[in-house]
């Protein structure tokens, strides 16, 4: 079987690589068809047990810690060419990254039909064992690989994906989009307390606008009594955690399985507490369904209604997934979308006359959102673990190591993107024959939601929810930025940092 696999991979490999790659500094030819061995692959150095993690300490590492992921990729590609190797750090799978579109297209498309991307380990194992009673035998979708998660997404798919979104959320979008920039109209001069609270503001409105999906109902996040015994800062707080502890729970995996270390405890409560306040609201919206007492045309029902349908466990999971992966990822690309319009008043100016025409197709609205979205993203690039040996770029890549695609990384890359670095929406709606259409570079690159049957399932739900605020936002405000640019910072996900410099004046 696995000979099969791999003789099949040596054709593919011939018929791609008649002519040589050129990249970066290597030039790689395919007069053989035998792949050079794995460890051959180049790549940064490693040692026992620690990888390559030494590269990235202070002062003595070649790479040092304070490169952000971009930059990371750009040293990696430049260093060691299309194909780079990293060593897996206490026994985490290695890692290889790919900076050709087409070695990409060739592993994602492969691993097509059983697309494996581990998530956190700390999930896994609250789903798999604290609450194995209570999930029995559900564990959702992003930790679990194979027929288990197949099962659960052919579940959900018709509930988030096959229905009239617009028809069923955008009015309640908007009443949530409305109040968000009513408090922003009354915060506008308070701009101290915007430079240190945007994040917040802008939280508050992506979880409000999620939960009214994954919850059924308000929650109140943009009330003005929004304490702190509110459920929503807990599920606030539970992203914030999520996001602070991955990588040390990742990495001490080993350890926490027998020892249960302070981070590994808390995130145990975390977990809980989410699940606890997602069940509380769906037994709500459950009771609020079967009073209404008549059945109404399945275009109508909400995405909870349709889940309870199927079971309420289902339900349940569902709301702890979107309420995971659906908070900070919408807030950061509507900031990320806002600064790049504050950034460019031209482009603003031509979004205000498209938001305020009788045209009800805004195609500019999308366009800069896809255009922010190549400029950016939330998780700069997407990987898959292989099931199985592949040979790329002449390189024999064996099974369970996770393949990486730099998708942000190469939508910047100049010879893809003419004026790669510069943020023009108009590449998303010009023809052909114009060399800026987004159209001439390859497909693999630009996937700001993933690849394939398993990519975001929340894609069409974030559009809504951000073209909705960006509606409202760019009639009623005239945005600017005034400062120094935005800081970022990497984490599991990437995300800003204080201060935001962003200038809200009443617009014309
Ligand atoms: C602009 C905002 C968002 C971005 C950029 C984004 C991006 C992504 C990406 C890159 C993946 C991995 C796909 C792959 O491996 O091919 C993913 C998976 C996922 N996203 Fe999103 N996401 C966003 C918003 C949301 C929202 C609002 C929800 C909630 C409904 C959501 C729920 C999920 C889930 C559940 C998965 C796992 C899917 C699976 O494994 O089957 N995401 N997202």
């Amino acid at each position: 079987m696995r000979n099969n696999t791999l003789s099949e991979c040596y054709k593919l490999f011939a018929v791609r690589t008649q002519t040589s790659v050129q990249n970066g500094r290597r030039n790689y030819s395919s007069s053989s068809q035998e792949p050079k061995p794995f460890k051959e692959v180049p790549g940064l150095s490693s040692l026992p047990i620690i990888g390559s993690a030494h590269h990235f300490l202070p002062k003595i590492g070649s790479i040092g810690p304070n490169l952000n992921a971009f930059d990371l990729m750009d040293t990696l590609h430049k260093r060691f060419g299309p194909i780079v190797k990293m060593k897996g750090v206490f026994g985490r799978a290695d890692m290889v990254f790919l900076f050709e579109p087409e070695y990409v297209e060739q592993v994602f498309r492969a691993q097509e039909a059983n697309p494996i991307r581990p998530g956190l380990k700390s999930l896994e194992y609250f789903r798999e064992n604290t609450q194995k009673s209570t999930a029995d035998g559900l564990y959702g979708l992003t930790t679990v690989q194979g027929e288990k998660w197949r099962e659960f997404r052919s579940k959900v798919n018709p509930a988030l994906l096959k229905l009239k979104l617009v028809k069923v959320y955008a009015p309640g979008l908007d009443e949530v989009s409305k109040d968000a920039v009513n408090r922003l109209k009354r915060l506008k001069d308070d701009q101290a307390y915007l430079e240190k609270n945007f994040n917040l503001e802008m939280t508050r409105w992506s979880l409000e606008s999620v939960a009214l999906m994954a919850l059924g109902s308000r929650i109140g996040c943009l009330d003005d009594t929004f304490t702190e015994d509110h459920p929503g800062r807990k599920l606030m707080q539970f992203t914030k955690d999520m996001v602070d502890t991955a990588l040390e729970l990742e990495l001490l995996a080993g350890i926490w399985k027998y020892f249960a270390i302070p981070t590994f405890k808390k995130m145990m409560n975390t977990y809980q507490t989410q699940w606890d306040i997602c069940a509380t609201y769906i037994e709500k919206a459950k009771k609020k369904i079967n009073e209404r007492g008549y059945d109404i045309p399945d275009e109508e029902k909400s995405i909870v209604e349709r889940l309870l349908a199927i079971d309420e466990r289902v339900a349940v999971i569902m709301a702890t997934e979107m309420l995971a992966a659906g908070i900070d990822t919408v807030s950061f690309t509507a900031t990320t979308l806002l600064y790049h319009l504050a950034t460019h008043p031209d482009k603003q100016e031509k979004l205000r006359q498209e938001i305020r025409s009788d045209n009800p197709h805004k195609r500019y609205l999308r366009a800069c959102l896809k255009e922010s979205l190549r400029l950016r993203v939330v998780v700069p690039s997407n990987l898959r673990r292989t099931d199985r040996d592949h040979v790329v770029g002449g390189y024999h890549i064996p099974k369970g190591v996770d393949v990486v695609s730099p998708n942000e990384y190469l939508s910047r890359l100049e010879k893809y993107y003419p004026k790669a670095n510069e943020f023009i929406p108009e590449r998303w709606l010009t023809d052909k024959s114009d060399p800026i259409y987004y159209g001439n570079a390859p497909q693999m690159i630009t996937l700001p939601f993933g690849f394939g049957i398993r990519s975001c399932i929340g894609r069409r739900i974030s559009e809504l929810e951000i073209e909705t605020f960006m509606k409202r936002l760019f009639d009623e405000f005239k945005v600017t930025w005034e400062g120094p640019p935005i800081n970022i910072v990497n984490k599991m996900l990437v995300t800003y940092a204080e201060p935001f410099y962003f200038k809200f004046e009443n617009a014309k």
